[in-house]
């Protein structure tokens, strides 16, 4: 079974890159941001690929979106292997899911978005 990475901020940008980059190296890859249209076309593109990618928006800003978001994929798919984060501004005000042993974005780091 192929391991999963859920790319936080999937939508434009790094993200979208490393959405492809994963997936060409045999991820399944969950693809979370605010826009869901922006997702799916990214689903389409990849299942085109023949990659497994699913979409799952959600505006991180609220925490609790996170923690429901991490339940949704391992509900889909059993696991999460991987995440990468991207949206800067919603990782200020966020904290890491229950069970989760990521550390929270400290507050004083820099951020360029
Ligand atoms: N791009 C680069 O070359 C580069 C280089 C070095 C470092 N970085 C860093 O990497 C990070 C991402 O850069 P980027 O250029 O890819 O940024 P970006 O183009 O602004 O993309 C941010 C992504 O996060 C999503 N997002 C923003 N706020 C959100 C929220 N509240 N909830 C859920 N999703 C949210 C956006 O989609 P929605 O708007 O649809 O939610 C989008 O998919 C930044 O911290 C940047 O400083 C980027």
């Amino acid at each position: 079974m192929s391991q999963v990475i859920a790319i936080f901020g999937a939508g434009r940008g790094l993200g979208t890159a490393l959405a492809r980059r994963f997936a060409r190296e045999g991820y399944r890859v969950a693809l979370v941001a605010r826009r869901a249209e922006r997702l799916d076309a990214l689903v389409r593109d990849l299942a085109a690929e023949g990659v497994e990618a699913a979409a799952f928006p959600a505006d991180l800003s609220d925490p609790a979106n996170g923690r429901a978001v991490v339940e949704a994929i391992r509900a889909r798919w059993g696991r999460v292997d991987f995440v990468s984060y991207q949206p800067c501004r919603a990782a200020r005000r966020s904290s890491p899911p229950p069970g989760s042993t990521a550390r929270p974005w400290p507050r004083s780091s820099a951020c360029s978005c």
